[in-house]
């Protein structure tokens, strides 16, 4: 069953304002889906849409068979779709471990059990459990960001550009946690401005321009297109 369906998506940000123009995408199981396009293109704009941090003005949005566009973001979350948004995504003040809770605050039984498997999945978070997230590196912040998306056991994470700010081995070591989420079973949309190596560790991408779809297909062929390398690759 396709994990997310969005058909002819319409959104922005007050009552009429059109910056998604009718968006079509879709993310099957076990599948990394790869968004990319221009400054402005509306890639946030679609994961907040998603998230239900906005609400569709038209079209569908339909995780595994639940429609949820309109829902807010508390049900979106409790359905199983998982948000780290690209800035403020940890409280710095809190340690790791609480963060880790704050994550899990949907449902709080769940809570040690969830966080003993998250701090299994990414050692790091085990070791720094007890300081603060400012104290964190970049990589080990976004790390641990992830880490609070996945205290709801989400079937679909959505990650708007989690390596900026990051050193190409940080950046690195992160797509490589994204494949292990892959591997686990997950579904993940990546947005990214890195759009060449996200690609590359993607099964298909989708190029947005101004609210619109422009070209998607598998990964590998987009890669490999000469002219999208010109127009959206550099080259
Ligand atoms: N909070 C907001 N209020 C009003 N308009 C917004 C808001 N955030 C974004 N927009 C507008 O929505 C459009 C799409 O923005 P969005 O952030 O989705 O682009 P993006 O593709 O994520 O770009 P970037 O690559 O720069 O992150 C832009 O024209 C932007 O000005
Ligand atoms: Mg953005």
């Amino acid at each position: 069953m396709t994990v997310l369906t969005v058909e002819n998506l319409v959104a922005g940000y007050t009552p009429g304002d059109q910056i998604l123009k009718g968006l079509n995408f879709r993310v099957e199981p076990r599948e990394i889906v790869c968004i990319v396009g221009p400054n402005g293109a509306g890639k946030s704009t679609l994961l907040k849409t998603i998230a239900g941090l906005l609400h569709p003005s038209e079209g569908r949005i339909v995780f595994a068979d639940t429609p949820i566009g309109g829902l807010r973001p508390h049900d979106i979350s409790r359905h199983g779709i998982a948000f780290v948004p690209q800035e403020h995504n940890v409280f710095g003040n809190m340690t790791v471990y609480e963060n880790l809770e704050m994550g899990g605050y949907i449902n709080p039984r769940q809570f040690r059990e969830r966080a003993e498997e998250v701090m299994t999945h990414f050692p790091i978070l085990r070791r720094k459990r007890g300081q603060l997230a400012k104290t964190l590196s970049g990589g080990q912040r976004q790390l641990l960001a992830v880490g609070m998306a996945l205290m709801v056991d989400p079937g679909l994470v959505l990650l708007d550009e989690p390596t900026a700010g990051l050193s190409p081995t940080a950046a690195d070591e992160l797509f490589q946690e994204i494949i292990r989420l892959r591997d686990v079973g997950k579904a993940i949309a990546l947005v990214e401005q890195n759009a060449r190596d996200a690609m590359a560790i993607s099964d298909r991408t989708y190029i947005l321009v101004d609210g619109r779809n422009n070209v998607d297909g598998p990964s590998v062929e987009l890669l490999a297109n000469k002219d999208i390398n010109r127009m959206f690759l550099g080259g």
